[in-house]
């Protein structure tokens, strides 16, 4: 028998091992997926059900946790990470994270879904934005009538205003997106050193700066401030909830988030957060947020927003890569030349 002849079962056997091997990995799923959240708890737990129905062999582990606190989170968890995916908040922590190789690529069969890539996805694909929201000003009602004559803002000036002093809430721009969005949003229209002027003097009018974004909503709706800077599907969320508050903008122009989404690097269940990834850019699962509360827009064709007269007001050309470059700049600032981060409420 020629040595050919004898090595030819051989090679046979080596080939079979190995597809029967890959197929056994194949099989292997992940029956677990570790989600950092960061938008409201309610929507969090709600897109865990609504995955693990869709998907029933993974169980979501979710941790809610702001931006800022997030970021801080992986950077300290890079060698070992305990996320496969995070899930929401605005893209400028996400250009940060990309900035820090903290986001693994991913080429979703979705990404052609959404409606404006050159705004909505990083061109190496390791963000992708799931919902779209505008900065807006809530106002205790009660307080409005207990002071006849005054108006809700209508203008970052007006915030300024002797009556409001004392009265604002924010959340503190080292733990939140929300609160970051407002920094970035005052820089841009300003200009660098009339902006951190502002954010001085509006600082000095705030009553307690609080960890998470859409807190001040709900405390402004229970009296504990007469004005918070929030996003607007927070206060719409808040006045649904029976909340006394009036909804307004700044009518010079307003920022806005993408809320984005990103696959940790080294995810331990890679296969079950790119299932998430792909299931997150469907348009059904994007209609699913007025259901928990969520009045964000979709960023994917062929999901309707439920409330798009939230975008139609004076939004600013932010420039996400500004802001995402110089985030940790810019809170460093804030926290050593403002307010520093010491005792945040919630
Ligand atoms: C709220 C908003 C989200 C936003 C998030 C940011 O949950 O509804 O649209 O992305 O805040 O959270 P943070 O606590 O970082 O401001």
């Amino acid at each position: 028998m020629s040595k050919i002849k004898r090595f030819t079962p051989i090679l046979a056997f080596i080939v079979t091992t190995i597809f029967a091997l890959s197929a056994c990995q194949q099989e292997a799923a992940s029956t677990e997926l570790n989600l950092l959240c960061t938008p409201q708890v309610e929507w969090c737990e709600g897109m865990k059900a609504e995955f693990e129905a869709a998907n029933p062999e993974i169980t979501v582990n979710f941790v809610r946790m702001s931006s800022g606190e997030s970021l801080t989170r992986l950077r300290n968890e890079k060698d070992n990470p305990q996320f496969d995916i995070w899930w929401g908040g605005p893209i400028d922590s996400f250009i940060a994270a990309k900035d820090e190789d903290l986001l693994e690529a991913y080429d979703s069969p979705n990404l052609g879904n959404i409606k404006d890539p050159g705004l909505m996805l990083d061109p190496d694909h390791t963000w992708a934005g799931v919902y779209v929201g505008s900065l807006g000003f809530a106002t205790n009602q009660n307080f409005l009538d207990e002071n006849p004559g005054l108006e809700p803002p209508r203008s970052w000036d007006d915030l300024l205003k002797p009556e409001f002093s004392g009265q604002l809430m924010v959340a503190h721009p080292s733990s939140s997106g929300t609160s970051y969005t407002a920094l970035c949003t005052v820089l841009q229209m300003r200009g660098e050193d009339a902006g951190w002027d502002y954010l001085n003097a509006y600082a000095g009018q705030v009553n307690q700066f609080t960890k998470s974004g859409s807190a001040p909503a709900r405390f402004v709706g229970q009296g504990e401030a007469a004005v918070g800077i929030v996003f607007s599907h927070d206060i719409v969320a808040q006045i649904e909830a029976g909340a006394p508050l009036v909804l307004t903008f700044p009518e010079e122009g307003t920022g806005y988030e993408i809320g984005g989404m990103g696959i940790i690097k080294g995810a331990a269940h890679l296969d079950a957060a790119q299932k998430w990834f792909d299931w997150a850019l469907e348009p059904a699962t994007q209609e699913l947020g007025p259901k928990y509360a969520a009045f964000q827009a979709p960023t994917v064709n062929g999901a309707e927003a439920s409330m798009p007269e939230l975008l139609d007001v004076n939004l600013i050309d932010y420039d996400f890569q500004y802001c995402g470059e110089n985030k940790t700049a810019f809170v460093d600032r804030f926290t050593n030349e403002i307010a520093n981060a010491d005792s945040l409420k919630e």
